[in-house]
């Protein structure tokens, strides 16, 4: 999963995103966000931060959720909108060119649950920060927040071989978009930190992918 780094350069020309991630994670994001938004009932108002080309967005929306999908990229966001038409559900979809940075306009309790499929690594450890406080405020009591990304492994030989691998990645990714992903430090923690608990965490073999079900307290 290391590979994630590769985003970038495919981020670089959304139009072959899907593709590339599909080949780069042998279909496996698929399962992933399968189980994620497995959380998410019919009805429910749901947050995707940095939803890309939409492929939790649409899976909620499928499932009859009110999604609300922010991203940078407004590439990205013309074809989860173009995919959203074609599935015929726009109407259970609002997309909106926004940062985490503007997080704090969003109304506090709103959402009964937020996702993030590989953006948290996109963070600066400030956006992340920031992004968190906002996310505990934003969810209702008890609503899920669910995320799916590049961690950096505990064990120091996993972590080795993580840098091995990722070093030239870096290199590559810089070059041709001139930015990077960095895997999150500790994010179980982090997130325990904001004031979220945790229900389920899924590392993958390597230790550098994490499933990560939390929930913002009940009053
Ligand atoms: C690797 S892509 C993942 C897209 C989608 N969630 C998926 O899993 O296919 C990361 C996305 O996060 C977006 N992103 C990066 N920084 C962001 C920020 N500060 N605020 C909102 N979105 C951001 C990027 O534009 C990109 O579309």
């Amino acid at each position: 999963m290391s590979t994630y780094i590769l985003m970038k350069i495919l981020e670089s020309a959304p139009s072959r995103y899907d593709r590339g991630i599909r080949i780069l994670t042998l279909g496996r994001l698929d399962k992933v966000y399968d189980r994620l938004t497995s959380h998410i009932k019919s009805g429910e108002r749901v947050l995707d931060i940095g939803c890309g080309t939409g492929a939790l967005s649409l899976r909620a929306a499928q499932k009859g959720a009110k999604v609300k999908g922010i991203d940078v990229n407004s590439q990205m966001l013309e074809i989860t909108q173009k995919r959203a038409m074609e599935a015929n559900l726009t109407q259970n979809m609002e997309l909106c060119e926004m940062g985490v940075a503007e997080l704090g306009s969003d109304e506090s309790e709103s959402y009964d649950a937020v996702m993030s499929g590989l953006c948290f690594s996109e963070l600066t450890e400030d956006e992340l920060a920031y992004s968190l406080k906002e996310l505990r405020r934003i969810l209702k009591p008890g609503g899920l927040l669910l995320i799916a990304d590049e961690v950096r492994p505990k064990r120091i030989l996993k972590k080795m071989v993580n840098w091995l691998i990722r070093f030239p990645l870096v290199i590559i990714t810089y070059l041709i978009t001139q930015t990077t992903t960095k895997a999150v430090k500790e994010l179980p923690k982090k997130i325990e930190e904001s004031g979220f608990l945790i229900e389920s965490v899924t590392l993958n073999r390597m230790g550098n992918f994490i499933e990560l079900v939390t929930k913002r307290p009940e009053k």
